[in-house]
């Protein structure tokens, strides 16, 4: 379904690039031909990803920036520019969230998952933005998830957070255009990661079993599919495609949001029984 030159000699920063769905992502674009920066705040996990990454052929640069601090994303971008002429695409995938009864959280906490969420977002675009302007446009592709419209408790700071970027997605995606900027997000269901699971699904409290049933199709998502829609996505092949949030979960928020998806607990007998009472009323 893809052209391996599909990204080719297109320059892409991907924020948290160095583990879990960002590292998938950062994979993929390098199969597929893109230079990459990847950047997160700890410089010995990019340098090893990077690494690995080399091995598709691209350029690959490690930049160390943290995303609150909209100087080192300045100069984040700055030795982008300097690296590879030109940014084509930014990732906003860089997140901090953990659970917590919203009662027992401090200001600070909210402030920290907010300040690298919603304001991480916003300096990286912001300086980003500013150099596609200047050349031919480019690509904004925001992860969001789909607690970013519904909300959702013990997560209070992360589900504001995200709406913030998801009403930035759409707003931008209007007043950019005219820049050439597309501006996306995607929305991602469960998909397992190490920093994810560890700090939403602590082992002990059968969360991730509790997830994986809740989506209709009964798994969780596989990395290289959110890589490929990501793709897909970021590519001159979506050059329509503008403001939209593409969900991929499996049909999870859906099932939470139908009045009567309870009823697939029902047993078939039960279904028989109603049938027959409807059939002899008549
Ligand atoms: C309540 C907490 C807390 C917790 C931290 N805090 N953890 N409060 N419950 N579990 C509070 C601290 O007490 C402190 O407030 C404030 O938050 C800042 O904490 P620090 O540890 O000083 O912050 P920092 O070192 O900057 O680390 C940020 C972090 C950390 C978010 C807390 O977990 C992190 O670095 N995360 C990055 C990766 C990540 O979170 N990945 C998961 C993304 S998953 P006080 O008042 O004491 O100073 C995701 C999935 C969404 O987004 C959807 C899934 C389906
Ligand atoms: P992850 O591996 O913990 O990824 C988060 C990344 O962000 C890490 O690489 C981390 O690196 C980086 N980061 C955190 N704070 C930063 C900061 N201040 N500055 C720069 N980088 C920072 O978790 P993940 O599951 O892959 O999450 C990736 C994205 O997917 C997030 O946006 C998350 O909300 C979204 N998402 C995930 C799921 C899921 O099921 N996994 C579902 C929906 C949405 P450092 O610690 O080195 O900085």
């Amino acid at each position: 379904m893809f052209d391996k030159e599909l990204l080719n000699d297109k320059s892409i920063i991907v924020t948290g690039g160095g583990t879990g769905l960002g590292k998938s992502m950062a994979t993929r674009f390098a199969e597929l031909g893109a230079n990459l920066v990847i950047t997160s705040r700890r410089q010995e996990v990019i340098d090893k990803t990077a690494e690995e990454l080399r091995d598709h052929g691209g350029k690959v640069l490690a930049i160390a920036c943290d995303v609150r601090d909209s100087e080192q994303v300045n100069e984040m971008v700055s030795q982008t520019v300097d690296g590879f002429g030109k940014i084509d695409i930014l990732l906003n995938n860089a997140a901090g969230n953990f659970i917590s009864p919203t009662e027992d959280l401090s200001p600070n906490a909210f402030k920290t998952i907010v300040d690298i969420v919603l304001n991480g977002t916003f300096n990286c675009t912001q300086a980003a933005g500013k150099v596609m302007r200047e050349k031919d446009g480019g690509v904004i592709l925001n992860i969001v998830t789909t607690y970013a419209w519904t909300g959702s408790g013990y997560v209070v700071p992360s589900a504001s957070a995200k709406a913030g970027v998801l009403a930035m997605t759409r707003s931008l995606a209007v007043e950019w255009a005219k820049y050439g900027i597309r501006t996306l997000a995607i929305a991602p269901g469960p998909f397992p990661t190490k920093g994810a699971w560890s700090r939403l699904a602590p082992p002990g409290l059968g969360i991730e079993k509790k997830m994986r049933n809740r989506v209709p199709l009964k798994r969780v998502g596989e990395h290289i599919e959110l890589a490929n829609l990501a793709s897909y996505l970021v590519s001159d092949q979506a050059a329509y495609i503008n403001g939209e949030v593409v969900t991929i979960d499996g049909g999870e928020w859906l099932q939470g949001a139908g009045e009567m998806n309870e009823l697939e607990k029902l047993p078939k007998a039960a279904w028989k029984l109603l049938q027959m009472k409807r059939k002899k009323k008549k």
